[in-house]
């Protein structure tokens, strides 16, 4: 008996990779960009609360969350829409403005998530090439435009890159892409810059009707498992996203928590001082084992060891995770000799740093036989 065809074929691309950590004596998870620095104060509060109440239903229109957002960002409330993550925006804004055939344009090695984005809706994606250094282009961008182009996607900073796109280029592409092609502006790491840059990408939304900003909790809020984040558009563009999100998309002990962290943006600051600190140490570590790295401005490190042999970087990443190290490889990137390493707590950076020069270390003993 034949079975349903899916339109969609069971295995694709996913932001998540399984790992291998089994025999591990502990785990310390690097490879999920999460903060070590916690909740936000009071978010964990909030939630127990809010399960207090957990019998009702919560607020559809997560009225309380938006009006702190707006509140903290001097935004009007009827212009942010709420989410499941970042994530389910991103999606709800790929199924409102793009269909199968249309074109997703993005720049290079742009988080996975905007290929994903297309493949759910069978739309193309198409990358841009991007400058120097994982900068990225506007004028490539630009110059791959088409008739079919629905969406462009920019990830500021971007994921796995952590490169951070001048607010200067985000605003000459606002202002040269075609008014009806939607512009997003992922500013998922937006805490971890000056957020000044968060303010000139919010002010681009309010200039132009078709970009569109999405902000998250997962990342110096320290709320990942609590899925929250937002969009802020024009109306017209969230009133479309309203219309496909999910009813009650964002539950009640996450709107609790988000509602709450919110108005902490001392809470943002003090993540952002001290990721800085410490993804400094991280960097200055793997470049005095051989690595060169990204120029990030997010809470990981994007590093390839110099003249690695090929597979390297995959081995190593099996051979940490048994030891409870777990960081990324991205094969998935095609940029297989590139490793994303979340920032810590300056103990478990230090143990990551001399397990991967034992690592470095072998490697070159292997080298000095093989030559
Ligand atoms: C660039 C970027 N955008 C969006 C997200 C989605 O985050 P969330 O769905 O947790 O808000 C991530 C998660 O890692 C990310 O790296």
């Amino acid at each position: 008996m034949p079975l349903p065809t899916p339109y969609l074929a069971a295995k694709t691309l996913t932001v998540v990779k399984p790992i291998d950590t089994a025999g591990a004596p502990r785990i310390v998870n690097l490879g999920l960009n999460e903060s070590w620095l916690g909740p936000a104060p009071g978010a964990a509060e909030a939630i127990r609360e809010a399960a207090g109440r957990v019998h009702r239903y919560n607020d559809p229109g997560c009225t309380a969350m938006r009006a702190a957002i707006g509140r903290q960002f001097g935004r009007d409330p009827a212009r942010i829409v709420c989410g499941n993550g970042s994530e389910e925006l991103l999606d709800a804004i790929g199924r409102v403005y793009a269909r199968a055939g249309d074109e997703i344009l993005f720049p290079a090695c742009s988080f996975l998530q905007f290929s994903i984005v297309a493949y759910r809706i069978g739309a193309k994606a198409v990358e841009a090439p991007l400058a120097a250094n994982f900068g990225v282009d506007v004028d490539a961008l630009l110059a791959a435009v088409t008739p079919a182009t629905r969406i462009v996607f920019v990830a500021t900073p971007n994921n796995p890159t952590g490169v951070n796109v001048p607010s200067a280029d985000l605003a000459r592409l606002s202002k040269e892409l075609p008014s009806h092609i939607v512009l997003v502006i992922d500013s998922a790491y937006a805490e971890y810059v000056d957020p000044a840059e968060g303010e000139a990408a919010l002010a681009l939304a309010d200039r132009h009707a078709n970009v569109v900003v999405t902000r998250t909790f997962s990342k110096a809020y320290g709320l990942a498992a609590a899925r929250a984040g937002w969009a802020y558009a024009q109306a017209e563009m969230i009133a479309a996203l309203n219309n496909v999100r999910g009813i009650g998309n964002v539950n009640g002990l996450a709107q609790a928590a988000a509602t709450v962290a919110v108005g902490h943006p001392d809470f943002a600051a003090r993540v952002r001082k001290e990721t800085a600190r410490e993804r400094d140490h991280l960097e200055r570590g793997l470049v005095a084992l051989g690595f060169e790295c990204a120029p990030s401005s997010a809470n990981f490190v994007f590093a390839r060891l110099v003249g690695a042999p090929e597979g390297w970087a995959q081995q190593v990443v099996r051979r940490l995770a048994k030891k409870g190290f777990i960081i990324r490889s991205n094969e998935d990137y095609r940029l297989p000799d590139w490793l994303r390493i979340t920032v810590a707590a300056r103990a478990d950076l230090d143990e990551f740093l001399a397990l991967m020069a034992a690592e470095v270390g072998s490697n070159e003993g292997r080298s000095a036989t093989a030559g």
